[in-house]
């Protein structure tokens, strides 16, 4: 009589099926939807839409920069902002781009760990040619961190007290985001946070940058290193560039408001 464990090891040991039983590829589904569900296809799309988002979050640091030069031409760019016809479709552009984003990167992370259920024992940090980092260990919380920063960030801001502020030939006034900003960032707890997020924000740049070109094929010998190193870079002058506001914001401008 055969032992469970024969059993077991006779199904183990069964030889692979001949190639004629496989079954072959069909043309039942779209090629590009079946594109964009294989483990490439949701590499490119994860790629694809991690550098239109941090397209975004180069054009958003160098609007929000402008505060540096005070209300009114900070108000003055986010009145233009906010007034823009376009700025609907390409919010709910950018609103798309992110979920998709988001909802690829969670579904390859859970599709990686069930296809190895059991993590390596021993986490090797290896140096180059490898590009395991912390950063790269972590994305998919540096991910959710992120996620939870928008979400709040949208609530404080772009859904926050609609103050109004005379301005220029605008007779109904102008959104007054400059005093907003100045309510938000003179609480030190919005400071800390805003400064943790931005180096959470940092991290997942400094490796998603890199990671996204792979994705999208650069592998040219001279370039794609060094434009890799340039993307590093620009990770982490978006990050600080980000977290200079409420700094800024907290230990100089509101001194400037107040008196
Ligand atoms: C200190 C850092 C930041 C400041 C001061 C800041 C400031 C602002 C302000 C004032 C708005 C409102 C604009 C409006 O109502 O149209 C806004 C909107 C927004 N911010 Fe930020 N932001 C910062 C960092 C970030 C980061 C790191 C992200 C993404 C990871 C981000 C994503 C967004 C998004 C998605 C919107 C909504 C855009 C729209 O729907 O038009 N922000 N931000």
């Amino acid at each position: 009589m055969a032992t469970p464990s024969r059993t077991v090891s006779k199904s183990v040991l069964a030889p692979p099926a001949p190639p004629t039983q496989r079954r072959p590829y069909t043309s039942s589904v779209a090629p590009t939807r079946s594109y964009f569900n294989t483990s490439i296809g949701t590499k490119v799309l994860i790629g694809a839409t991690g550098l239109l988002l941090f397209g975004y979050l180069i054009l958003h640091l160098l609007g929000n920069l402008l505060v540096f030069l005070g209300p009114e031409t900070f108000n003055s760019y986010s009145h233009l902002l906010i007034k823009n016809p376009l700025i609907v479709p390409v919010e709910i552009g950018l609103g798309a781009i992110f979920l998709v984003h988001i909802y690829k990167a969670v579904t390859n992370f859970i599709a990686n760990r069930r296809a190895r259920p059991v993590r390596y024992h021993r986490t090797a940090w290896t140096g180059r040619p490898s590009r395991k980092s912390l950063a790269s260990s972590t994305m998919i919380f540096s991910g959710i961190i992120i996620l939870v920063f928008v979400l709040i960030h949208l609530v404080q801001f772009k859904y926050g007290p609609e103050y109004v502020v005379a301005q220029g030939s605008s007779e109904a006034g102008v959104r007054d985001l400059y005093r907003l900003e100045l309510e938000v960032f003179g609480n030190i707890l919005n400071v800390v946070f805003y400064a943790f997020c931005m180096l959470v924000v940092g991290s997942h740049l400094w490796h998603g940058i890199a990671s996204a070109f792979d994705s999208l094929g650069a592998d040219h010998p001279r370039f794609t290193p060094l434009l890799l190193r340039v993307a590093k870079v620009v990770a982490a002058v978006i990050a600080l560039g980000f977290m200079a506001i409420p700094f800024w914001v907290f230990f100089f401008a509101r001194q400037g408001a107040v008196s």
